[in-house]
């Protein structure tokens, strides 16, 4: 008997509507999943327009608006969730870039990357540890970088943020393994999104030509080490940083 939407489990992606998001948010669906997508608020118009684009390829996704950078903004988004279920997959995806030398960084453009993308680890993950807890079961994927693995020039407020994530994921798995929850990274490397056409043409030229694979990746390439990873047979792996680069950068 095909499941019906209630007796799905529930996942939420933050940054859902986004590029690497909507890869996640496609492979989870299809997984069976129900899913949640979280917009940052003031993209609402383009997140509603996404939906119903969505629902036309016959996936059906709430939306949820909060700004994962703001701890307030997280609890409400939590108890938004809480009346669907429980949450049995976290996907902390939403990111940000600000790229300047440091000579020329505003300090606004540090915090954002900062509280974005390492305040929201903090932020979001939070509002479901104790449930996942008290299920005995939980996923959480946190997306970081190639470049919080070796740095990038231009970078020096992602790259840190980055290579924090991988901590937080450290520590939190080491907390969680008694208790049924695996918490990963997976570092995607150059992947097929308008973070990476932003990069300016000679430099992205420069960057392409080092692929070992000789490609750049899809989106759907980290869909699947997210699926991986969440898999109920993956229980055993906790604490890792899944490179998935091409073979840019190996460790
Ligand atoms: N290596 C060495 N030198 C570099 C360089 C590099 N990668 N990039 C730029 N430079 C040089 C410039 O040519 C310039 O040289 P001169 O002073 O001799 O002219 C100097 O560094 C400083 O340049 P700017 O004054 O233009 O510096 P800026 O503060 O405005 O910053 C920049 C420019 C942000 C670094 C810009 O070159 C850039 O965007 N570079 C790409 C950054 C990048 O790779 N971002 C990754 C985005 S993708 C992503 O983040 C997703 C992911 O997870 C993988």
């Amino acid at each position: 008997m095909p499941s019906t939407k209630s007796d799905r489990k529930l996942a939420l992606v933050t940054g859902g509507t986004g590029g690497l998001g909507t890869a996640i948010c496609e492979k989870l669906h299809d997984l069976g999943f129900n899913v949640i997508a979280n917009f940052y608020p003031a993209d609402e118009q383009s997140a509603k327009t996404w939906q119903s684009e969505q629902l036309k390829q016959n996936r059906q996704f709430e939306i949820i608006g909060a700004d994962v950078s703001d701890n307030e903004s997280c609890v409400q988004m939590a108890k938004h969730v809480s009346k669907q279920g429980q949450l049995t997959v976290l996907i902390n995806n939403a990111g940000i870039t600000r790229d300047s030398t440091l000579r020329n960084m505003k300090p606004h453009h540090w915090q954002a990357v900062i509280n974005t993308n390492l305040g929201s680890m903090y932020n979001v993950t939070s509002q479901f540890v104790d449930g996942m807890i008290e299920a005995g079961h939980g996923r959480i994927v946190n997306i970081s970088s190639i470049n919080g693995q070796r740095g990038q020039f231009g970078q020096t407020n992602y790259s840190a943020a980055k290579a924090g994530v991988h901590g937080f994921t450290m520590a939190l798995a080491q907390e969680l393994a008694s208790k049924g929850v695996t918490v990963n990274t997976i570092s995607p490397g150059f992947i097929n999104t308008d973070m990476v056409l932003a990069i300016p043409e000679a430099q992205r030229n420069q960057i392409i030509n080092s692929i070992p694979v000789a490609r750049v990746g899809e989106p759907a390439d980290i869909a699947h080490a997210v699926a991986f990873l969440i898999n109920d047979q993956s229980d055993y792996i906790t604490g890792n940083d899944l490179c998935v680069n091409g073979g840019v950068f190996m460790h």
